[in-house]
């Protein structure tokens, strides 16, 4: 079958499911093309917990769809590669967190939502990079434990009265992304902005124009009237931003900041867990329960 022909396939599949396809801004174009939603992690989540549809197909990583499914877990959601991981959120589990967690009596807890739905268990509320600093403020204590991202906890550190305490993890993608690519960035497109994912290096974020969440980037470069904008996050970003404003030019900042477990999956992947209805993500209706809470305090928080 061509590409053309599975994603047709894959839009009759839906209607006779009366499905949903959403997808994380960095999945490949060729998913992003048969998605009804593409968006960052906050986004995603706001959508799925206002769905009418039963069934979700969830072309991101797991903990998104694990997510997803303690927002509505009468709901069928399938993540169709079981490949599709994040490697930070495997940085950390229920048990290092609560150790973590007992060295720091009276302190609060923000899981980062790049953690699996069994250490969210662990925690008081969860944050996506769109809104950490306005998680971090919403706690009613000064000393703060952020879990895992150590580059996003000392960027909001930078954004907060609030004393954090940063957990060892990082995204082995934008942990690449250095103060020295910035500045190279700048020399070779001096005309251009700079936007950085608060998950890279703090020096980085410091040196950059903005820092965004991929959801942040999409708007910001609607809405600016700059014509090149160098981009510091995963390549997939990319094709999305090309795509809605084909006047303007997007640079990566550095060339392989490929996140496999976002390009785990493929279209012949959506398509056999479509007809299949694979790989459904299931989870003990204890980490359900207790994992339900901090998310929805986040998605509640204005
Ligand atoms: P966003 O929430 O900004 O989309 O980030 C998710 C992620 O995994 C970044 O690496
Ligand atoms: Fe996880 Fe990094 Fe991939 Fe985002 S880019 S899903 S943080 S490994």
């Amino acid at each position: 079958m061509t590409t053309e022909e599975k994603q047709r396939e894959i839009l009759k599949l839906k209607r006779e499911l009366d499905a949903i396809i959403i997808a994380h801004n960095y999945q490949i174009p060729e998913i992003q093309d048969v998605a009804d939603f593409i968006g960052d992690s906050l986004e995603l989540s706001r959508k799925v917990s206002n769905l009418e549809n039963n069934m979700v197909f969830f072309c991101g990583v797991k903990f998104m769809a694990e997510t997803a499914k303690v927002l509505s877990p009468n709901k069928h959601i399938y993540l169709p590669n079981t490949e599709a991981g994040c490697r930070m959120a495997d940085m950390v589990n229920a048990e290092s967190l609560r150790k973590f967690k007992k060295k720091y009596p009276g302190a609060k807890t923000v899981c980062y939502v790049n953690t699996t739905a069994e250490t969210k268990t662990e925690c008081d509320i969860c944050c996506t990079s769109a809104n950490a600093t306005a998680v971090v403020n919403s706690l009613d204590v000064d000393t703060v434990l952020f879990v895992p991202d150590g580059n996003l906890a000392s960027y909001t550190q930078t954004k907060t009265s609030k004393k954090i305490i940063p957990y060892p993890g990082f995204c082995y993608v934008h942990n690449l992304i250095t103060e020295n690519d910035v500045e190279m960035a700048r020399l070779l497109h001096p005309d251009a902005i700079v936007i950085v994912h608060p998950e890279a290096k703090l020096e980085a974020s410091k040196a950059a124009d903005y820092v965004l969440s991929t959801g942040g980037m999409v708007k910001l470069a609607k809405e600016t009237a700059k014509k090149e904008i160098v981009v510091g996050t995963e390549e997939g970003m990319i094709y999305r931003l090309q795509k809605e404003n084909p006047h303007k030019k997007f640079y990566p900042i550095k060339e392989k900041l490929i996140c496999q477990g976002m390009k785990a999956i493929t279209l012949d992947d959506l398509l056999s867990s479509m007809r299949n209805l694979k790989y459904e993500i299931e989870l003990p209706e204890s980490i359900i329960e207790k994992a339900y809470k901090p998310i929805k305090r986040m998605v509640d928080l204005k």
